[in-house]
C-alpha cells in the first residue's frame, strides 16, 4: 500500500504560486518535509516534487508524457500549438533531432561571432545615449544575430518590431490581463512572419545556407513521413528564435553578478582558457532565478519513494529549487563560480534547462548556445567595454517571470 502524499493545505496553489513563483515549492517542500507533495495549480491536481532524485524521475521518458501537459496560456504564448515540447516517444525523437542537428560547435562559434559583431556595432550607438537598459538592448543585438544566423532575412526598420514580438513570447508570457493578450498578438504575429519565410524557402523565392534553421525546418520530415505545415513549421523556427533572445535574461544576470561579486571581473578578464568564463556562466544558470519548473503527465501508473502517481496526473519539477538543493549544492545560496571547477556532471542536480539528455528527452537542445553567447557577454561586461552602473533599485523583482531587476538593469556606457 502507498502513503498519502502530503497536501498542501490551501484549495489552489495558483496564487501562492503567482506570488512567489521561485520559491513556493521549495517553500512547501520544507514546511511539509517531504520531495513530494500534492496540491491543486489552475483547478488541475497537481504533484509538485524538487531534488536531483526527484528530477530523475521527472526525466525518466517511460513514466511522464508530455501531451496535454503545458497549460493553456503557456500553448498560446511562450511554445505555440504543435511544437516540440508536447510531443512524445518516436515522434518527438524525429522532431527533436531537427534541433540536436543544429548544433554543432562550429555553428555555435559562428553564432557567438555574429553576437559580437553585433554588440560592437551597438555599443557605438550606446555609447552616445546619456543610459541604456541593457535588458532592451541586449534582446535586440540576440534578435539581429540570431535572425542573421537562422537564415530569417531581417530589414533595418523591422529590428524594433521583432525585437518586440520575439520578446513578447517569453517575457511576461504568464502574465494576467493585457500583458498576457498582447503576448498571444505577439505570438499570432510572428507565426504570420515565420509560416512567410518558410513559404518563401519553399518556394524558392528565398535562397539560405542549406545548414541555417530555417533550411532545417522548411526541409524537416517528421516520422509519419510528412513534413511540417507552414504553421507548426514558423512555431518550430520561433522555438529556435524566441529563446535565443531569451538569452538576455542570463545576460542581465551576468551583470548583476559582476555588480554584486565584482571578485569575478578580474579573473574573467586574465581568463585565456576560457575555464573560468566556463564556470561564471553555469554559476549564473545555477544561482539566478529563469524557468520555475517543468510540467508533465504521469504515463502509466506508479510508486515512487512510497507514493503513488496515477495515470494523467500532472506533475511540477522545481527547476530553481533542485538548482539550489543543499543535498547536492554546499551553501547553495553563495556565488561561487568556482564550485564547477570540480562538479560531478550529474544532469540531474543542475537543471536549469531541464535534465537528463538532451537527445532523448525534453530537455532543452539549446544549451551550448546559452552558454557560448553568455561567455562571449561575460567578456564584454568584464572588461570589454567599459560602463558605469547609476544608483537604481537592482533587486530582482522574484515575482516577475522571468526575474530580473525592475529597472532592466541601466548603464552609462564610455566611449572609447
Ligand atoms: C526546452 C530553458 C535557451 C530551445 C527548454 C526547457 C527549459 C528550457 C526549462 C524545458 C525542459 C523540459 O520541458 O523538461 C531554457 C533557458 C534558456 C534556453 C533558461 C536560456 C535562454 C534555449 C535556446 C534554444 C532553446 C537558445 C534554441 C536555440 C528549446 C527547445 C525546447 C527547450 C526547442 C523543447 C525541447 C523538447 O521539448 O524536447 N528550455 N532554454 N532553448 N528549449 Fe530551451
Amino acid at each position: 500500500a502507498s502513503r498519502a502524499l502530503p497536501r498542501d493545505g490551501r484549495l489552489d496553489a495558483t496564487l501562492a504560486l503567482k506570488r512567489d513563483p521561485y520559491g513556493y515549492l521549495r517553500s512547501q517542500c520544507e514546511r511539509l518535509g517531504s520531495d513530494a507533495f500534492q496540491t491543486r495549480i489552475l483547478l488541475q491536481r497537481t504533484i509538485c516534487i524538487t531534488g536531483p532524485q526527484a528530477a530523475q524521475l521527472f526525466y525518466d521518458p517511460q513514466r511522464f508524457m508530455r501531451k496535454g501537459a503545458a497549460p493553456m496560456r503557456l500553448q498560446a504564448t511562450l511554445f505555440g500549438r504543435g511544437g516540440v515540447q508536447a510531443m512524445d516517444d518516436a515522434a518527438h525523437g524525429v522532431r527533436k533531432a531537427m534541433f540536436m542537428n543544429l548544433m554543432t560547435p562550429s555553428r555555435i562559434g559562428e553564432l557567438g561571432d555574429l553576437f559580437d559583431e553585433t554588440w560592437r556595432a551597438a555599443m557605438h550607438r550606446w555609447a552616445a545615449a546619456p543610459r541604456v537598459e541593457l535588458y532592451a538592448a541586449v534582446r535586440e543585438v540576440l534578435t539581429r544575430a540570431v535572425c542573421r544566423w537562422a537564415g530569417v532575412p531581417l530589414a533595418e526598420a523591422e529590428v524594433p518590431l521583432r525585437t518586440k514580438q520575439l520578446s513578447a513570447l517569453f517575457d511576461l508570457a504568464g502574465a494576467v490581463g493585457p500583458w498576457h493578450w498582447f503576448s498571444r498578438y505577439a505570438r499570432f504575429r510572428a507565426q504570420q512572419w515565420c509560416g512567410g519565410v518558410i513559404e518563401r524557402i519553399r518556394a524558392g523565392q528565398l535562397a539560405v545556407p542549406p545548414d541555417s534553421a530555417a533550411y532545417a525546418v522548411a526541409r524537416h520530415v517528421d516520422a509519419d513521413g510528412r513534413r511540417l505545415d507552414a504553421r507548426t513549421a514558423a512555431v518550430e523556427l520561433l522555438n529556435v528564435l524566441r529563446p535565443t533572445v531569451a538569452v538576455a535574461v542570463y545576460i542581465v544576470h551576468e551583470a548583476l553578478a559582476l555588480h554584486a561579486f565584482p571578485a569575478c571581473r578580474a579573473p574573467l578578464r586574465d581568463d585565456t582558457d576560457g575555464r573560468y568564463a566556463g564556470w561564471f556562466a553555469q554559476e549564473v544558470r545555477r544561482f539566478y532565478p529563469f524557468f520555475p519548473a517543468a510540467v508533465a503527465r504521469v504515463r502509466q501508473d506508479f510508486d515512487w519513494q512510497g507514493w503513488h502517481f496515477p495515470k494523467g496526473r500532472r506533475v511540477m519539477l522545481d527547476l530553481h529549487g533542485t538548482n539550489h538543493d543543499p543535498r547536492a549544492w554546499q551553501e547553495p545560496l553563495r556565488f561561487q563560480p568556482e564550485r564547477f571547477a570540480t562538479w560531478n556532471d550529474n544532469p540531474f542536480s543542475f537543471v536549469p534547462q531541464g535534465g537528463g539528455n538532451a537527445a532523448t528527452g525534453h530537455r532543452c537542445p539549446g544549451e551550448w548556445i546559452t552558454l557560448e553567447l553568455m561567455q562571449r557577454a561575460a567578456r564584454w561586461l568584464a572588461g570589454g567595454m567599459g560602463y558605469e552602473v547609476p544608483p537604481q533599485d537592482l533587486a530582482l523583482d522574484m515575482t516577475r517571470l522571468p526575474a530580473i531587476p525592475k529597472s532592466g538593469f541601466m548603464i552609462a556606457v564610455h566611449g572609447d
